[in-house]
């Protein structure tokens, strides 16, 4: 072996799983970062008079535009389909009505503070600092989301005896043979004439600490880190036994290391992250309390067209029999491309393609409301979640309302292409009784401590028709440029797919790019 500084350091990377975390990355569409794209807003105070702009969507980037338009003195008037703001950024409480295409769910939560579930967005990381700078503009109180739980749950089925394994097991024991080997190749000699022996020295002291290594051998024999045996985690009044360390080819032939293990090392769900308290429809609240009065709610959008002054959009307002039309100066769009890509208009072929071309994740969430906050008192999990390689992918345990007596768990996140269309296919009492047998095999038992649930399924959701766009479409450039004086807005315009930091931040380049073409005249 022939292994230089570099190499050796790249090789370590390579272990780590930097391509996988890429990859992973890439699937889940979180590779876009929020600095690559938009610009700080500048509009003049009253640059706007005498303009109008009709936004099409009260989502988050809908409402980010009016918001800053109407402050420059636009004259905004914003079309929302449906009879509440905020899109996909759903939160879901007791008494709440859950409409899909074909069914209609009761929400039978519990009415207390913490009894709630976020159907939509759920957690904000901290280089958003667009939306979180507007979460700090209107004071909409953050609390900590937790991703990682060292007490959370790994399952596969075909591992372990189909039995969870808990990370901070399976964490520990991976770092600690990946440090063996390591120590392994460091500690031989064939390395002597590309380290100096001070180096040597350096990389097996950090090997050892790293993956608690037993001296002199530096072999991995289990860690305190991973825990105690019989399901003690800590020591306690008596010193304890460390577990044996897991099987490592079972660990090598499990999927937890493909991306679930450095799941929080993405870009997009490092810590620390962010939730607002009592729901992420915090967010949506504020905007509305500020941009309300703009807004004309169950107005369908039927046709979008261009005139020689601007645009005019054609729309049915509920409980009117006839149509109702709306010209503007400017037209900012913000419905999901699944959904504008059906509505008669006078875009260019080129746009039309472009839109028709995006497709969006079947993505599924299930909540149940639970009699007894169970996790945490069995087994010591607050918040975080588990993972599995059944369909529903991952359960997540509540990072609020700790130690209050019921809880509301999300029973499944599903964003597979073939598993989130199985479970839209479900009626919403199938898709309760699929997720809780499937969550059976992570907690037995897990049936009876169920009280209720509710599921949202975003492609059968009326007027957005997915969750959000597949990464690596080409559309986000192309939907950054207007198409006269239609301009495009939404996640779906950035390399931020699937996060309100990229709604907002297609609002604010759209703002910029409609205050510069009225500055210039
Ligand atoms: N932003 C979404 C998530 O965090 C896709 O799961």
């Amino acid at each position: 072996m022939n292994m230089t500084r570099r190499n050796f350091i790249q090789s370590v990377g390579a272990v780590a799983g930097v391509e996988a975390v890429h990859r992973t990355m890439q699937a889940l569409g979180l590779s876009g970062v929020s600095e690559a794209h938009g610009a700080p807003l500048d509009l003049p105070l009253g640059s706007g008079q005498g303009k109008s702009v009709a936004i099409l969507g009260a989502g988050v980037s809908g409402m980010t535009a009016a918001y800053e338009l109407s402050k420059a003195g636009y004259r905004c008037t914003v079309l929302e389909a449906t009879g509440r703001a905020g899109g996909r950024n759903l939160t879901a409480r007791g008494g709440d009505v859950i409409r899909e295409i074909d069914s209609r769910q009761s929400v039978d939560f519990d009415h207390q503070d913490h009894m709630y579930a976020n159907l939509g967005p759920a957690r904000i990381p901290y280089h958003h600092r667009t939306i979180l700078g507007y979460c700090k503009e209107f004071g909409v109180e953050l609390e900590v989301f937790t991703n990682d739980n060292r007490a959370a749950l790994f399952h596969n089925r075909e591992r372990f005896g189909g039995k969870p394994v808990v990370a901070r097991q399976v964490r520990t024991d991976v770092r600690g043979y990946i440090a063996e080997l390591l120590a392994k190749a460091v500690g031989g000699n064939a390395l002597d004439s590309e380290l100096t022996a001070e180096d040597k020295e350096r990389i097996l002291d950090m090997l050892v600490r790293y993956g608690d290594l037993k001296e002199p051998d530096r072999l991995y024999k289990g860690s305190r880190r991973g825990g105690f045996r019989r399901e003690r985690i800590h020591e306690g009044l008596k010193a304890g036994d460390v577990n044996d360390p897991l099987d490592f080819s079972e660990l090598l032939r499990s999927d937890f290391w493909r991306y679930k293990l450095h799941y929080s090392d993405s870009l997009n769900q490092n810590p620390t992250l962010f939730q607002p308290v009592g729901g992420m429809d915090a967010i949506v609240k504020a905007f509305e309390k500020r941009v309300g009065r703009f807004i004309r709610y169950r107005s369908v959008v039927k046709e979008i067209r261009k005139t020689s002054q601007g645009v005019r959009i054609v729309y049915r307002a509920a409980g009117q029999d006839a149509d109702d039309a709306l010209d503007a100066d400017f037209a900012i769009c913000s419905i999901p491309a699944p959904v504008l890509k059906d509505i008669p208009n006078d875009f260019s072929t080129e746009t039309q393609a472009t839109i028709a071309s995006i497709t969006f994740v079947p993505a599924v969430k299930i909540a149940f409301q639970t009699r007894r906050r169970f996790w945490e008192e069995e087994q010591a999990i607050y918040g975080g979640m588990s993972w599995t390689d059944q369909d529903i992918t991952q359960i997540w345990y509540p990072p609020y309302g700790y130690h209050r007596h019921k809880g509301i768990l999300m029973g499944a996140y599903i964003w597979g292409q073939k598993s989130g269309q199985r479970f839209t296919r479900m009626t919403p009492r199938e898709r309760l009784q699929a997720a809780i047998a499937e969550g059976e095999h992570i907690h037995p038992g897990y049936a009876a401590e169920i009280e209720s649930g509710v599921s949202r399924a975003w492609v059968k959701t009326p007027f957005q028709k997915g969750a959000w766009p597949r990464s690596r479409h080409k559309s986000p450039e192309a939907l950054q440029k207007p198409d006269g004086a239609i301009y495009f807005a939404g996640d779906q315009t950035t390399g931020l797919p699937g996060w309100q930091e990229g709604a907002v931040l297609a609002a604010h380049a759209v703002v910029n790019a409609i205050s510069e073409r009225v500055m210039a005249k």
